[in-house]
């Protein structure tokens, strides 16, 4: 069984009196392990299915499982959110170690993980700073410790790179690739850029317009291959994608 196994989930906003309709009949579902990467045109819906999935939007119809179990039962999935999240007024440190407070670890213990964890992201030296203080591409990886120190089993990530300028957005890309190699995360993050999609992710989900269902689900080969990027097959995969995201293409599935 997939790790992550959503069947015709539903999910519809009620506001003044009316009920707006997000996701209709979205199926999905991703091996344990795997990266996935959702696209789809603004207003479709992805927040709200990552929002189900961390156990925050209860309130939907058709089955949502993680490991077997409702996403509120687990405590298997951490968000990072469009924004990040972090809290302005605290520092590197005080933000990634928020999580394990929460959990009541002891101080030493606390210290000890949160000192581990910004050594691996490269991020000791920042440990001081408030984000304001930061670049997006550190910001994005204050988020990322934060969210990994509580060694969740499924990362969720809401656009995580958009922010970024180019450059570093490719860096963060190959960062979070290596990230995912040397751990045994799922990671299942939206995008709405085609290209990192093609890079990252070994299922990529399209999605329609708003009430967002998936159109094609598409299994892909050159997932987190560096020297895929700029290939004729990337680009070939790219445009087919960007084709069924614009409606060009009658039928996606
Ligand atoms: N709390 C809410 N109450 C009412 N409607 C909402 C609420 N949150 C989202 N919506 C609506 O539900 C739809 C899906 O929103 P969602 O944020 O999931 O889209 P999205 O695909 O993440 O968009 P974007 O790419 O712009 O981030 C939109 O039409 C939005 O206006
Ligand atoms: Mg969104």
């Amino acid at each position: 069984m997939d790790y992550l196994s959503i069947s015709s989930l539903q999910v519809d906003y009620n506001h003044q009196k009316k009920t707006n309709p997000a996701l209709r009949n979205v199926n999905l579902s991703l091996p344990r392990g795997s990266i996935g990467a959702i696209i789809g045109p603004s207003g479709c819906g992805k927040s709200t299915l990552l929002s189900v999935l961390a156990g925050l939007n209860q309130d939907y119809k058709g089955q949502v499982l993680l490991n077997g179990k409702l996403p509120k039962e687990t405590g298997e999935a951490a968000l990072i959110l469009q924004e990040y999240g972090l809290l302005p007024w605290k520092t590197v440190w005080d933000n990634v170690k928020l999580g394990l407070q929460i959990k009541g670890l002891s101080k030493t213990e606390t210290a000890d993980k949160v000192e581990q964890i910004l050594n691996k992201l490269g991020l000791f030296s920042l440990r001081k700073r408030f984000p304001t203080q930061l670049s997006g591409g550190q910001r994005q990886r204050v988020a990322i410790a934060r969210s990994l120190i509580l060694q969740p089993e499924l990362l969720l990530m809401d656009e995580p790179f958009s922010s970024l300028d180019a450059l570093t957005r490719e860096e963060m890309q190959d960062f979070l690739l290596q990230l995912w190699k040397e751990t045994n995360l799922t990671i299942l993050f939206i995008t709405h850029n085609i290209e990192e999609a093609v890079f990252l992710g070994q299922k990529i989900f399209v999605m329609s317009e708003c009430p967002g269902t998936i159109i094609r689900e598409y299994v892909n080969p050159l997932a987190g291959e560096y020297s895929a990027r700029g290939q004729l097959e990337f680009l070939e995969i790219s445009n087919s994608l960007r084709s069924c995201l614009r409606g060009r293409e009658k039928t996606c599935v």
